[in-house]
């Protein structure tokens, strides 16, 4: 129980890798509050891993002022914000002239805006406590340079270098700031950004050569969460299998 007590937030917790951080944090004794757009799914993993659902938008100012707020009137505390909604699984792969502008706004205000403000509605709390840790999921598509979704790839890197000045700006007050690039990650939902034979290639450019599933990804957030990583702030933890190295 290496977060035994630990308040968490988990945006995007409804399915996919949300879902199984909530599931792990849980098992690690986290009171888990599953931020979710989808008001059936995240009902539905609150109550497996007996924790507190909030209908959150992300992209939205006041729906995560609300989150923050009901996740201190349930808990009394926030320890712990897992930034891990995107709009991903249901992107359409298509060269980036053809992406309509519509969509990129839409991605941007989730994807980017969205870390933001659900940082910025929980931060007041972390710096009242004296802690905080605040895990952004970026992706490994920033070393990749995946094509056909520039907008997707565009709000990843923004993740990982405001990972960088949000932990130059918390450090004093204790809150530690990390990103984790996950390489591809093979979850209950079935997704288009990767054909079967884009997945075979893939894996053979890995190190490892087998496809990640979720419980690949659990423990580096538990880690980043935990007492152990006291001193480690604005970095970058890649885990891909060793597709990549910077
Ligand atoms: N699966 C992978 O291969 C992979 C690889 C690298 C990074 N990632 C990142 O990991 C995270 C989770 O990936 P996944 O595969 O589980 O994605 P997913 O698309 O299956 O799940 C995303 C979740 O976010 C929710 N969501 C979308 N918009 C929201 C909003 N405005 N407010 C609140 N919730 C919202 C969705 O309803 C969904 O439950 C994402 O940030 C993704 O970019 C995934």
């Amino acid at each position: 129980m290496k977060l035994a007590d630990k308040v968490a937030i988990i945006t995007g917790a409804g399915q996919g890798l949300g879902r199984a951080y909530a599931q792990r944090l849980a098992k690690e004794g986290a009171k888990v509050v599953v931020a979710e757009l989808n008001a059936d799914k995240g009902q539905s993993v609150a109550a497996e891993v007996k924790g507190h659902f909030v209908r959150t938008d992300v992209a939205d100012e006041a729906s995560c002022n609300q989150l923050a707020a009901a996740a201190l009137d349930k808990f009394g505390r926030i320890d712990i914000l897992v930034n891990n909604a995107a709009i991903f699984s249901t992107l359409k792969m298509r060269p980036f002239w053809e992406i309509p502008l519509a969509e990129w706004d839409q991605l941007m205000g989730v994807n980017v805006r969205g870390v933001w403000l659900a940082s910025k509605a929980v931060v007041p709390q972390m710096r009242k406590q004296a802690s905080g840790r605040i895990v952004n999921i970026s992706s490994g598509v920033v070393f990749m340079g995946r094509p056909n979704y520039l907008h997707y790839v565009a709000s990843k890197g923004a993740v990982l270098t405001m990972t960088r000045a949000m932990a130059k700006e918390l450090g004093e007050f204790g809150i530690n700031v990390n990103a984790i690039t996950p390489g591809p990650v093979y979850t209950e939902v079935p997704r288009a950004t990767v054909t079967p034979q884009q997945r075979e290639a893939m894996i053979g450019a890995q190190s490892i050569k087998r496809a990640a599933g979720t419980q690949d990804l659990e423990g580096t957030v538990v880690f980043l969460c935990s007492d152990d990583a006291a001193f480690i702030t604005g970095q970058t933890i890649n885990v891909d299998g060793g597709m990549n190295f910077h």
